[in-house]
C-alpha cells in the first residue's frame, strides 16, 4: 500500500459506528484518506481537505467501501479433508456417530500429525489468500488437530510463520478439541496434561504466538469443570478464554464463559436464556456459526435475535474446518446471518466486522473511522445490500489491508 493516498471515485462507504452496538453509518460519494496503514480522514468527496487533494489517488472504480470482514473463529490449519465422511452424512449417518466410531475430528488428527510445518504453512497460506480475496482482512485461527504435544507445537510453529509472512492473525490454543486415542476414556487425565504440562510448554516454545485458549465443552468431550481447569491454567499464562459452547447440546458453556469473563462463547445452538443474559452482563461476545448449522444439516438456527434482545453484541464467523464447516465463503456467512438467523443486513455486517473485531480485542478493526486500521474491501455493487440480495453471486472485492499485520 502507498504510504499516503486517497481512495476516490467511490459510490459510497458503509461502516458500523463503534460508539453504538448496532448503528451503521452511510456516506454517499465518499473519499477516504489513508496514511501509514490507518485512516486519516473520511467524508464526502467534495469535503476532502486541501492537504489531501494532491496525494496519490487509489481508484475506487465506483465501488462501495466497507470494513474488511474479521473472521473470529476458524480452524485454519489441518491436513487432509473429510469428503468421504461428508458423503456418509448425506446418507443419513449422524456427525456424532461418525465421531463415536473414531472418525470425525480424529480422522483429521491423523492427517494433521502426518503434515510437516512447511506443508501446513502452504495449506494455510492458500486458505488465507482465498479468504483475503473474498473480503476478509483479519482471522482468528485455532490449533486443535494435533492433540499431542509435538503436533500441536508444529501447528503453533506454522501459525508463527504465517504471521511472520505478514498475515493478520490471532491464534488460539485448542489442544482440548477432542480426546485423542492415547487418552480414550480418560478426559480427566487429558484435561490435566493439557492444563499442567502442554499449555505452559507450548507457550514457552512459541512465546507471543497465541493470545487465546479454547476448549470443546460438549457431552462426550469435556465437561464444564474440565474446561474451567484448562482455562484457569491458560489465564495464568496470559491466554484469554474463547469457548466451544452449547454446540450439540446444552452444557452450560455460555454460563462458564460469563463466569470466566471469556472473550467469546461460540456456536451456542443450545444456549439457555440464563446463559444469554449472563454473557450480556459479562461482555462476552456470542459468536454464531451459521455455515456449521447448514453443513451439519440442523433444522434450528442459533437464537441470534434473542441474544440481541438480551443485550449481547453478537458476532458471526465461518468456523472453517474440514468436518462441520468446510467453507471459506464470508458472503455465505453474511447471507445465512440475514436469511436464517434473521438479522438485518446492517446487523449481520456489524456482526462480521465490529463485533467480530471486538471479540479479539481489536478496537481499530471492523469499522472505518479516523485512526482505525485501513483494512477495507471495495465491493463492485450499486448498493451494499446487493451482497445479500443476489444470493449466490460471487463478488470479487478489491481488498486493502495495512502492510504491517496486527501485532
Ligand atoms: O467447531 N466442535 C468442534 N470443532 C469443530 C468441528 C471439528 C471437526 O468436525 O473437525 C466445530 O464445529
Ligand atoms: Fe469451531
Amino acid at each position: 500500500m502507498i504510504a499516503r493516498s486517497v481512495v476516490t471515485n467511490l459510490n459510497g462507504l458503509l461502516t458500523p459506528d463503534p460508539k453504538s452496538h448496532w448503528k451503521v453509518d452511510r456516506i454517499d460519494d465518499a473519499a477516504i484518506a489513508l496514511e501509514g496503514g490507518r485512516i486519516a480522514w473520511l467524508g464526502k468527496r467534495i469535503d476532502l481537505p486541501a492537504e489531501w487533494t494532491a496525494a496519490p489517488s487509489l481508484d475506487g472504480a465506483g465501488a462501495w467501501a466497507l470494513p474488511a470482514f474479521v473472521d473470529p473463529h476458524t480452524h485454519l490449519l489441518f491436513g487432509g479433508d473429510r469428503s468421504g465422511e461428508f458423503n456418509r452424512r448425506l446418507h443419513g449417518v449422524p456427525y456424532a456417530q461418525i465421531a463415536a466410531e473414531g472418525g470425525g475430528i480424529r480422522e483429521t488428527v491423523r492427517a494433521t500429525r502426518a503434515a510437516s510445518v512447511a506443508e501446513l504453512v502452504a495449506l494455510g497460506e492458500g486458505r488465507l489468500r482465498t479468504l483475503r480475496e473474498r473480503g476478509v482482512g483479519h482471522v482468528e485461527a485455532k490449533t486443535g488437530y494435533g492433540l499431542e504435544l509435538e503436533a500441536e507445537s508444529r501447528l503453533l510453529a506454522s501459525y508463527g510463520e504465517l504471521r511472520r509472512r505478514g498475515w493478520s492473525l490471532d491464534i488460539t490454543l485448542l489442544p482440548a478439541h477432542d480426546i485423542p486415542l492415547e487418552f480414550a476414556g480418560d478426559a480427566e487425565g487429558y484435561a490435566q496434561v493439557v492444563a499442567e504440562t502442554w499449555l505452559p510448554e507450548l507457550v514457552r516454545r512459541h512465546p507471543g504466538v497465541a493470545r487465546y485458549c479454547d476448549v470443546f465443552i460438549e457431552g462426550g468431550v469435556f465437561t464444564v469443570d474440565q474446561g474451567r481447569r484448562i482455562f484457569e491454567a491458560g489465564k495464568r499464562l496470559g491466554l484469554q478464554p474463547r469457548i466451544h459452547a452449547d454446540e450439540l447440546s446444552w452444557t452450560g458453556g455460555a454460563e462458564l464463559a460469563a463466569e470466566l469473563g471469556a472473550a467469546s462463547a461460540d456456536h451456542l445452538m443450545f444456549c439457555s436464556n440464563v446463559g444469554m443474559r449472563a454473557m450480556a452482563a459479562a461482555h462476552v461476545t456470542p459468536i454464531l456459526l451459521p455455515t456449521t448449522t447448514l453443513c451439519l444439516g440442523m433444522r434450528e438456527w442459533a437464537p441470534a435475535r434473542k441474544m440481541i434482545e438480551a443485550g449481547c453484541r453478537v458476532a458471526l464467523a465461518s468456523d472453517f474446518n474440514p468436518g462441520s464447516s468446510p467453507c471459506l465463503d464470508p458472503l455465505l456467512v453474511l447471507r445465512l446471518g440475514c436469511l436464517q438467523l434473521r438479522l438485518t443486513f446492517e446487523e449481520a455486517l456489524t456482526a462480521m466486522t465490529l463485533h467480530a473485531a471486538r471479540s479479539l480485542g481489536r478496537g481499530d478493526l471492523g469499522h472505518l473511522h479516523p485512526g482505525a486500521r485501513a483494512s477495507m474491501a471495495l465491493w463492485p455493487v450499486r448498493d451494499p445490500l446487493e451482497l445479500v440480495y443476489w444470493v449466490g453471486e460471487a463478488y470479487a472485492p478489491r481488498v486493502i489491508v495495512p502492510e504491517d499485520p496486527c501485532a
